[in-house]
């Protein structure tokens, strides 16, 4: 299908992330040359950045098989147990969300990362036994939104760590005009610059987008998306010039309004507009605190000067709109 298409499957196609391309890009060769599988990788970031892209990629380079599957997925051990003795020699397994492994599976996964074996206890009571299982040699990509999420053992038995950025807006307009060419569609210059800098950074934003915009163009009857379709496109989707949406809005709003600003803590704020810290933490806050509109203290998240000017609010002092 075309939405699969949009991935790209090799890392020529990839756009942007350059560090963690020319890293891949070595360790890959390297590993091809030694006829060994590449060394476990953890790539880390924001959503929609492109990690389950990337770990496709890995397997595709490396000419593997690309297996996978998500940390809350895996219940039990012997849910693991089943896919890691159904791999083959070299083979990517990728599990998203890796931070969200059961404890019980992350030890199992210990010896199997480091040494290719499962120590699997089977029966229980009088009974039981530990049986030992030899696997395949194979790669582990695992992905989270933040590094730190992962427990130290699990965290240092990966080989190589990449984390993923924000895109600069030269990268994603060129990710814009490829996904416009795969929609066979086409897109003014002007308009996938500004669709670029209202995407937040990320792909997979400025990929919705797009789809949307189109959709209005289309209907409009237009030859090539313009900048005023994109103008009036977003604006009907509610994507202010920052690329902030409502629900950057209600967490800026909610700590301006009910916290003079802050400094408030996450869970607070998180009760007061009806979202959950964790996806406030890894969806909301990244890109917040990337332009500058919040920033973290000992004491709680606060709103800047920035933030306030965007809104056109005098600031924190007075908290009346101008
Ligand atoms: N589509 C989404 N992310 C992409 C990327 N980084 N490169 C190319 N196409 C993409």
């Amino acid at each position: 299908t075309v939405e699969l298409s949009l991935r790209p499957t090799m890392l020529s196609q990839y756009i942007g992330q350059h560090k963690v391309k020319e890293n891949l890009r070595i360790f890959i060769q390297a590993a091809k040359m030694r006829e060994e599988p590449l060394d476990h990788v953890l790539l880390y970031g924001p959503p929609g950045l492109g990690k389950t892209t990337l770990a496709a990629i890995i397997a595709n380079e490396m000419g593997v098989q690309f297996r996978s599957t998500s940390g809350p997925a895996i219940e039990r051990a012997g849910d693991l147990a089943a896919i890691l003795s159904s791999l083959e020699a070299g083979d990517v397994l990728f599990i998203d969300e890796i931070h969200r492994l059961p404890r019980t599976v992350e030890e199992v996964l210990y010896p199997a990362m480091e040494d290719f074996f499962l120590d699997i206890v089977i029966g229980s009571g009088p009974s039981a036994r530990s049986v030992r299982i030899d696997l395949p040699p194979f790669t582990l990509v695992g992905a989270t939104t933040r590094a730190g999420l992962l427990s130290a053992p699990l965290r240092d038995r990966f080989g190589v760590l990449s984390r993923l950025d924000f895109y600069d807006p030269k990268d994603l307009c060129m990710i814009i005009e490829r996904t416009a060419d795969i929609f066979n569609t086409s897109i003014t210059k002007e308009a996938a610059l500004e669709v670029a800098e209202r995407s937040r950074g990320t792909p997979r934003i400025a990929n919705r987008l797009l789809k949307r915009i189109r959709d209005i163009s289309q209907v409009k009857g237009e030859q090539k998306i313009s900048l005023s379709t994109t103008g009036q496109a977003l604006e009907m989707l509610q994507v202010d010039k920052h690329g902030l949406d409502h629900i950057d809005h209600k967490l800026l709003k909610g700590m301006m309004n009910h916290f003079q600003g802050g400094p408030v803590g996450l869970d607070t704020i998180a009760a007061t507009i009806g979202e959950e810290p964790q996806t406030i933490e890894d969806v909301y806050e990244p890109f917040l605190l990337q332009i500058g509109f919040i920033q973290r203290t000992p004491r709680g998240r606060i709103v800047t000067p920035v933030a306030y000017e965007h809104f056109g609010w005098k600031g924190r002092a007075d908290n009346e709109p101008r």
